[in-house]
């Protein structure tokens, strides 16, 4: 069969796995993944890049932004809800990709997965560092050489959760628990202290004056409609993709599915439940932050705690900071636990070297390939501006949901019959409407995105022709999976 065509048998993404010898542990009950969730969703989307949309492209119609990304991702959401029960593996999208529309298509999906996860790991690992030093200076600690302290700050957090990925989940299951909570209560501390602070005039009608912009921050509508602005509505559509960094996340639930307890009913609802806790907590924060200051005077660096402390409410800055980060900190160990689960499952069919499918023998984890991403994640860190490719890290995402929104599509007429354990309601339109709202997010992204887009999946495919094409499983004879570590383990 022709490589492009090359699909992989439905069965063999779940049974065989979840049979074979060296398969995943059995770790996550329904609330694990609803934690897991709000681990890696709530973070820089809400502490940083929120106050910097509003001051720089949306003003108060942030709320707006944030809940045309809401929708959308709601509507993704619901997507891959219905593909996870049908297809509970730790690929995910990439699975789901590999079984609907054939192998090339899911090494494409693998690389744009890569640019969610590990470099958001990496993106994130900075902000992480950026927010420390300045908790810690916020705290009246003199902090000579800041710029240095950050590179050591996003060093040594990298090589932390790297290495409590490695050991064992378990650790990082008990610690995400307790900081999750730490976050929810910060973030609650921002929404309730902060109602008390709002003046409605700062809404305005939720709509600004359109300003011109230069032709590098153009965004791909932009060049169709042939202008380019901040604010008004054409900053409101431009901020939603940006926005959408905060809401990544629920779909690396999805590859939680293999070490999950009855994961065709549960890893749904744990995405689904996830996903709108996060969407009220942010549009809350949100209502709270452009209602306590005009959006002009929103601090770039510091929106939140800078607009407790123009408020006069100077202990919240120490909250919120405290808050975010650990916020931080649970979302780079949740990206780095989704990245090696997808990449375990490239290594297992082959696409890269399936050295990095073993599981270590004495944690039960894919203890390989989670230090490889480690490596990877601080090499970014500390030697590419990471900060400024967040967009990035959305049209990796955004590129994922547009397969798996057709993929419910496909897979409902070609494989009608598979058992699924939810159901997305109205489909084919629902699906279809999600494939449209991830296109409006796309179209709203910067072109420059788009080109570092187009060079990073050129080389990606470049890397399938000479590698993974060969040593795909389906191109090597479908020899049975070998044992490559200890067996099943249950907790
Ligand atoms: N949603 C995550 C964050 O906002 C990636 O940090």
């Amino acid at each position: 069969m022709s490589t492009i065509l090359r699909r992989l048998p439905p069965a063999e993404a779940t049974e065989l796995r979840t049979g074979a010898r060296h398969s995943l542990a059995e770790l996550y009950r329904p609330a694990d993944l609803v934690v897991l969730g709000l681990g890696v969703m709530i973070g820089a989307g809400i502490f940083s890049i929120a106050g910097e949309q509003a001051a720089t492209m949306a003003g108060p119609g942030v709320i707006l932004s944030f809940m045309i990304a809401g929708i959308a991702c709601m509507l993704a959401c619901l997507c891959y809800a219905e593909l996870a029960s049908t297809m509970p593996t730790s690929g995910s999208a990439y699975t789901f990709t590999y079984v609907i529309f054939g192998e090339v298509w899911a090494w494409i999906i693998g690389c744009a997965l890569i640019l969610e996860l590990q470099l958001a790991a990496a993106v994130v690992a900075r902000a992480w560092a950026v927010i420390a030093v300045k908790a810690i200076s916020g705290f009246g600690v003199l902090l000579p050489h800041q710029d240095v302290l950050q590179d050591v700050f996003a060093f040594l957090i990298l090589v932390l959760l790297t290495g409590v990925v490695a050991v064992g989940a378990r650790i990082g299951l008990r610690a995400l628990w307790i900081m999750v909570a730490a976050k929810l209560l910060a973030i609650g501390a921002v929404i309730v202290v902060g109602a008390l602070h709002v003046d409605v005039a700062n809404f305005g009608d939720f709509s600004t004056e359109p300003k011109p912009i230069s032709a590098p921050s153009a965004t791909v509508l932009d060049l169709f409609v042939g202008q380019s602005h901040t604010f008004g509505w054409f900053g409101v559509f431009a901020a939603a993709p940006a926005i959408a960094f905060a809401y990544i996340g629920f779909d690396v639930v999805a590859t939680a599915a293999e070490e999950t307890v009855n994961a065709s009913r549960e890893v749904p609802k744990g995405m689904i439940r996830s996903l709108v806790v996060a969407t009220v907590v942010y549009i809350a924060v949100a209502l709270v932050m452009v209602g306590m200051v005009p959006y002009s005077s929103i601090s770039r660096e510091a929106p939140l705690s800078s607009a407790f402390r123009s408020a006069g409410v100077h202990w919240m800055a120490h909250v919120i900071d405290v808050g975010a980060v650990l916020g931080l900190t649970t979302v780079i160990l949740v990206l780095i636990v989704g990245q090696t689960r997808v990449l375990f499952s490239m290594a297992r069919d082959g696409l890269i070297p399936r050295g990095l499918a073993s599981i270590s023998r004495r944690y039960h984890t894919p203890t390989r390939v989670t230090l490889v991403i480690g490596l990877v994640a601080v090499l970014l860190a500390e030697f590419v501006p990471v900060l400024t490719l967040q967009q990035l890290v959305v049209i990796g995402t955004l590129f994922a949901f547009l397969f798996v929104s057709a993929g419910v599509i496909v897979m409902r007429k070609r494989m009608p019959d598979l058992e699924r354990g939810f159901r997305m309601p109205l489909s084919p339109l629902l699906p279809a409407l999600s494939l449209l709202a991830t296109l409006w997010l796309m179209v709203n992204l910067q072109v420059l995105t788009w080109l570092w887009f187009a060079l990073w999946m050129a080389f990606g495919l470049l890397a399938y022709l000479l590698y993974g094409r060969r040593h795909s499983l389906l191109a090597t004879g479908h020899r049975p999976l070998e044992p490559l570590g200890r067996g099943r383990h249950r907790r």
